[in-house]
């Protein structure tokens, strides 16, 4: 676990192995890039979501906020930890990370990224985006 991070235990092993059963439903013909994530909700259920890509890609959706818009609609507004599987580690994106930072209420939340070769590095929501924008 990234030496930052002070919140609760989290299953990592589980978030991660759900994170990778998320990115089977990739849906990723462009850029072939397939992305799953898994978001512990603070009601203790995993919420998972996969890459969702249009062929006007501007409409593309990441795993991570796909994830996260499925643990809203359930009626879960705090995520614990993030896990993400892709083929090379990559870390979710900007627009990702603020989306993750809005339901992180004021805590720092560990971001696990896993890739092909088993390799899962730990990162936290706040070593990634250190000056999050916040309203008020
Ligand atoms: N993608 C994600 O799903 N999450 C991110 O945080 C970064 C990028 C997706 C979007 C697109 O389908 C593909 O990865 C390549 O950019």
């Amino acid at each position: 676990m990234s030496p930052e991070y002070h919140g609760p235990p989290v299953d990592t092993p589980a978030l991660l192995e759900a994170a990778r059963l998320a990115r089977s439903n990739s849906y990723a013909p462009y850029s072939v890039y397939e992305v799953g994530a898994a978001v512990l909700g603070e009601d203790g259920t995993v919420y998972k979501g996969c890459n969702v890509e249009n062929a006007s890609f501007g409409l593309t959706v990441c795993a991570e906020r796909s994830a996260i818009v499925t643990m809203v609609g359930a009626g879960c507004r705090r995520l614990k930890a993030v896990a993400v599987s892709t083929k090379d580690g990559g870390t979710p994106c900007g627009m990702c990370l603020q989306t993750i930072l809005e339901f992180a209420g004021q805590d720092d939340v560990p971001i696990w990224c896993a890739d092909d070769e088993g390799q899962v590095r730990g990162h936290t929501l706040r070593s990634l985006l250190p000056q999050g924008f916040r309203l008020g």
